[in-house]
């Protein structure tokens, strides 16, 4: 399958709700109104959710936004787009008018969203409007260059509970000569003007991913970006602007968006001369060329963008309920993540069939509903020297094969999962000795090595299929319920000699669309098989590689006191159902810290729970504390993965203590989790306020395994919990509590 093909059926996947294209429209017998576009003043318009969005056609015939933000009554009208005027001699107007998808050209500065050269030595590309077309999958509006026939269709789609628009455009080259796109970007979202903005971004390293950063707009320009040839560690594409500053997570109005790509990318927050934002994000430009022959066409990712009136906390909760409805492979109802167990630091590469038995039936006992078998299984992987591109299964480690251990998993009663690294290869393997010509290089100079690998071309066909089949022949051979897939080195020397010059730039789209056709290819054969993104921890999360896996590994950072931070950025962008979180051994293997077991599994249970530790060192203690807070996970956890996230004390900047809240759709439910880092001079833990309940209900309160709190009534109102709060009893270092918050008259 295509990139264009798998875009499509993303977008497929949207209840586009459209109204006829002419005259200022009425609302289509089957389906309400979401979409309309006023003929006479050539605006298009979208009312979905909480939010209003418009752009029109200017009396040059650009593009330009005309609102984003509050939704608006349907009758309040919309003028139609105007161009601004140049300041001076020297900001023309193709600069100072916010344009909707801005090609190079004609003097503009800002940053634009398409910029090409022609085989002429012509660079310039002025885009206007030429037509649109309305379906039931969604809206293009289709731009032309004022003389070369250059074509670029704008896609919108609309998620209607949530307001999340979906954006991307598709280039085509009908011109008679190949030109050569040097910058492709998504979308440029344009901000209401004349107020103080501020920006949130997520930045991060490996083991130190997700931390969230918050700045004021000034003139000039932020770049996020990856020019990693996948998401990376270092931003995630993901932003939020805020009007003013808000105290309060949840009030304030907020502008968020999330790019669906998981290679190389960029999104560039400036604020132009005038004071006007723009956020524009795609194809990262640097190093950045891709060839249309006449005919052909190039997609853009999808770059989804919403709005919220609830504050920060408001544009999580929208993003993770899209995600949850609209993004991943399940949607719109994905399965509760399972319990799992993964043996990556009990065992390292030391796998073997009777030592993973041994942790299996182990993890069995505690209630794990998935045993994962992770790195050094194949091949000749004794450590990280080897091995990588050989998968078959190490004989001298498993003798008769995956099938006894498989087996014996079944037995008691988990699935099995499998750890896998599809994209990469170690010099010493008998793949790299057959095919030296498949990783990235440029001839004649060095192959850098990271953790002693380097990268498969997937862009090529032959690594592709190569790649697809021996995870199409494990699964078929094997009886595996998940692939964990790893990707542990960014890439370096990005060359790609088997094609012509022109086109080996190529590479950064060429190699993510060949990885996401695996991923859709693996899904639609084995239907049943659930996929794990990593990449050395979470360096490969977006709203790309969600669309086609189950969950994310979003660190390698187990210590949970850190895990705290990291789990609290990631929930900026992400849903909690996807994020794995494992409890692990005391002291962590990265900083020695010790933690107890019930503060290490309540710090777990914030996403979706997973076992990592050295069971066979585990105490009899431990195991009853394991056993009793997975049952109490299970209880919770479809609150906690799929129901409304509140984070009612942030653990960023060194915060002594932190909480954050999950109310279940029905407001049946909720779930707290309170962390103490230490206790200084004997003050109390702030009486914690919860949020998002039902007023009028009854909720009665029940402790997660030994938790307390000073005076809290067994049964009282939500308003009671929210406005009188609970005074959770938290003393020492490391110390945590959780309670659950139900509907008392068991309704
Ligand atoms: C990096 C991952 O993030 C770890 O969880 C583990 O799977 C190792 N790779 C295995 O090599």
């Amino acid at each position: 399958m295509t990139f264009r093909t798998l875009q499509s059926a993303v977008r497929n996947v949207f209840v586009i709700v459209v109204i006829a294209a002419f005259g200022t429209a009425l609302a289509d017998a089957q389906t309400p109104s979401s979409v309309r576009y006023d003929q006479q003043n050539r605006v298009f318009r979208i009312d979905a959710g909480g939010m209003t969005y418009a752009f029109g056609v200017n009396e040059r015939s650009e593009l330009q936004s005309i609102y984003w933000g509050g939704r608006l009554a349907e009758s309040d009208p919309l003028p139609a787009a105007k161009s601004e005027r140049e300041l001076a001699s020297f900001d023309s107007s193709a600069t100072t008018t916010l344009q909707e998808f801005g090609g190079w050209g004609g003097g503009m500065y800002v940053e634009p969203a398409l910029k090409v050269t022609f085989p002429d030595g012509n660079r310039d590309l002025v885009l206007h409007y030429v037509s649109h077309t309305m379906s039931k999958d969604g809206f293009v509006v289709t731009l032309k260059d004022i003389s070369r026939d250059v074509f670029v269709e704008l896609h919108y789609s609309v998620d209607e509970t949530t307001g999340v628009l979906g954006r991307s455009a598709v280039i085509v080259n009908r011109t008679k000569e190949p030109l050569t796109i040097e910058k492709a970007a998504a979308a440029s979202w344009n901000l209401p003007g004349g107020a103080d903005y501020n920006l949130r971004y997520l930045s991060g390293r490996w083991a130190a991913e997700d931390t969230v950063n918050q700045q004021e707009i000034r003139p000039g320009k932020t770049v996020l970006e990856s020019r990693r040839g996948s998401t990376g560690h270092q931003n995630s594409p993901w932003f939020a602007v805020e009007r003013g500053h808000s105290n309060d997570e949840d009030t304030g109005d907020v502008w968020f968006g999330a790019l669906a790509w998981s290679g190389s990318w960029s999104i560039t927050v400036e604020q132009d001369q005038a004071r006007q934002i723009r956020v524009t994000g795609g194809y990262n430009p640097f190093d950045f060329a891709y060839r249309l022959a006449p005919g052909e066409q190039l997609s853009t990712p999808v770059f989804y963008g919403g709005y919220s009136h609830h504050g920060i906390g408001g544009a999580s909760r929208l993003l993770h309920r899209f995600e949850l409805t609209r993004i991943l492979p399940q949607a719109p109802k994905p399965r509760p993540r399972p319990v799992l167990y993964n043996s990556w630091e009990a065992t390292e590469f030391n796998v073997d069939e009777a030592g993973q038995i041994k942790l299996a039936e182990k993890a069995a006992s505690i209630g794990v509903e998935r045993f994962v078998m992770d790195d050094g299984w194949f091949g000749q992987r004794k450590d990280d020297h080897a091995g990588l591109g050989d998968w078959y299964v190490n004989p001298q480690k498993f003798p008769h094969g995956l099938k006894p251990l498989i087996d014996k998993v079944h037995s008691l009663g988990m699935d099995f999962g499998l750890w896998v690294e599809p994209e990469m290869v170690n010099p010493n393997s008998d793949l790299y000795r057959k095919h030296p010509d498949w990783v990235l290089n440029f001839p004649g100079r060095p192959r850098s090595e990271a953790r002693n690998q380097m990268v498969l071309n997937l862009a090529r066909q032959d690594v592709r299929d190569y790649v697809f089949h021996f995870l199409d022949d494990l699964l078929n051979k094997n009886d595996i319920a998940f692939y964990k897939w790893d990707y542990n080195r960014n890439w370096s020397e990005p060359g790609w000699d088997a094609v012509a010059t022109d086109q080996q730039k190529e590479v950064y789209v060429k190699y993510v669309e060949n990885l996401y056709s695996i991923l859709r290819e693996l899904r639609a054969r084995h239907p049943k098989v659930e996929i794990e993104s990593c990449s050395g921890g979470g360096g490969r999360v977006d709203l790309g590689i969600l669309g086609l896996t189950d969950e994310v590994w979003p660190s390698d950072n187990t210590d949970p006191f850190d895990r705290l931070t990291i789990q609290d950025g990631f929930s900026y962008a992400y849903t909690p159902g996807v994020m794995m979180a494992w409890v692990t051994d005391s002291p962590n293997w990265g900083n020695r810290r010790t933690t107890s077991v019930e503060y290490r599994f309540l710090s777990s249970m914030q996403g979706s729970l997973g076992v990592g530790a050295n069971l066979d060192k585990w105490t009899p203690e431990d195991f009853a504390v394991a056993k009793d807070m997975i049952a109490a996970y299970k209880e919770v956890r479809e609150t906690v993965q799929h129901g409304s996230l509140y984070r009612l004390i942030s653990p960023q900047h060194d915060s002594e203590y932190s909480a954050t809240e999950s109310v279940s759709l029905d407001k049946r439910q909720a779930v707290l989790f309170t962390f103490l880092h230490s206790s200084s001079k004997g003050y109390p833990f702030p009486t914690v306020h919860l949020r998002g309940l039902d007023p009028a209900r009854q909720y009665r309160l029940r402790a997660i395994h030994d938790a307390k709190a000073a005076g809290a009534p067994e049964v009282a109102s939500g308003s009671y919990w929210m406005a009188h709060g609970i005074n959770v009893l938290l003393r020492g270092d490391f110390q945590a509590a959780g309670f659950i918050l139900e509907d008392a008259a068991g309704r």
